[in-house]
């Protein structure tokens, strides 16, 4: 068994996966309630609580499998990218686990793991496909050729999409992280009330940031009374204008790269509008699309372990390569 950590951002999580890829237990205590007052993540904050949790998290974990920690052949952790101060506690944490039983230890990029989710059972994904990835922090197009990696054929030139939901549920007063409250919220709106802009950049590129700006200079002009009343309508037409993107590029890669499958992983994927829009593509479980540690330890089983003690000086890693 693999025992997984993930805290890159604001979800301590622990899992526990079989070589095979069956998940044999995955914990997520997330943060979102203590970050909610600030209006996102407080990094210093988040540090502090994935000290506080960590070991109840593991602890947990082993619970729900109904197994001990002999039983582990061999740690992952998320190296990066993420919140730095986030990332060392679960990589120390880790080292820790690792070192105390002379295991081998497995540094796992986070956007492989998002991707990994997919090859867990009980339906593992095979390669090649077509990934989107769109969480708070990424929104990329990956060609998976192999389940060790992926090459980028698109990514976000400014905000992610995750991020452009949570802008605009945080302007109809929906809070933080808002993605999942403005998809309910759009559902009793028309979608065709407002035409938000969706940006064209070139190539298989995304661009949100002016998106978010229509919706600022739209909700400036309406009367509070007028706001109250079109506020699901807002909700609807701002969605559709992000989901509208992201499957516009995502049938424009799958096309230039001849590409048979396509899959979603990330945050976003649980929301309702894409995928209803997208019917033919694999969307990993709702569970395993935010972030887990199932999909932590899933990736590891494709990268190389570094063996005790040598991983005692890794280093995480805020922004990716
Ligand atoms: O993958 P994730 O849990 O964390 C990151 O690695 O960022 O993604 C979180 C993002 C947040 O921006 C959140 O608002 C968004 O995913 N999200 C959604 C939905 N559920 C979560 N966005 C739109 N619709 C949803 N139903
Ligand atoms: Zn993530």
């Amino acid at each position: 068994m693999i025992l997984g950590l993930e805290t890159s951002c604001d979800e301590t999580a622990a899992a526990l996966v079989t070589r095979d890829g069956e998940v044999r237990a995955s914990v997520v205590a997330s943060q979102a309630e203590l970050h909610a007052r600030y209006g996102g993540v407080v990094p210093e904050v988040a540090s502090r609580r994935h000290l506080e949790l960590v070991e109840p998290v593991v602890r947990e974990a082993l619970g729900q499998a109904d197994a001990r920690l002999e039983e582990v052949e061999a740690v992952a952790v998320t190296r990066g990218p993420g919140l730095i101060g986030a990332l060392l506690v679960g990589v120390s944490a880790a080292k820790a686990l690792a070192w105390s039983r002379r295991l081998p230890l497995a540094p796992v990029d986070h956007l492989h793991g998002h991707v990994a989710a997919l090859y867990l059972r009980p339906e593992p994904l095979d390669p090649p496909f077509l990934a989107l990835l769109a969480t708070g922090g990424h929104t990329l197009l990956l060609d998976v050729q192999d389940r060790s990696g992926y090459r980028v054929v698109g990514r976000t030139r400014d905000d992610a999409a995750g991020e452009a939901f949570d802008k605009g549920a945080r302007l109809l007063g929906l809070g933080y992280p808002g993605g999942a409250a403005l998809d309910r919220l759009a559902r009793e709106g028309d979608p065709e009330a407002y035409r938000f802009p969706v940006a064209r950049v070139p190539g298989l590129d995304f661009s949100f940031s002016g998106l978010k700006t229509a919706l600022v200079y739209t909700v400036r002009e309406l009367e509070p009374d007028e706001l109250e009343r079109r506020r699901a309508d807002l909700a609807a037409s701002y969605q559709r204008a992000i989901v509208r993107a992201l499957v516009e590029r995502t049938r424009a890669a799958a096309e230039e790269l001849g590409a048979e499958r396509v899959a979603v992983v990330g945050g976003v994927a649980a929301n309702s509008e894409l995928r209803a829009s997208l019917p033919d593509a694999t969307l990993a479980p709702l569970a395993l699309c935010t972030d887990n540690a199932a999909m932590i330890a899933s990736a590891a089983r494709y990268v190389a372990l570094v063996p005790f003690p040598d991983y005692l000086g890794l280093d995480a890693y805020a922004t990716a390569a």
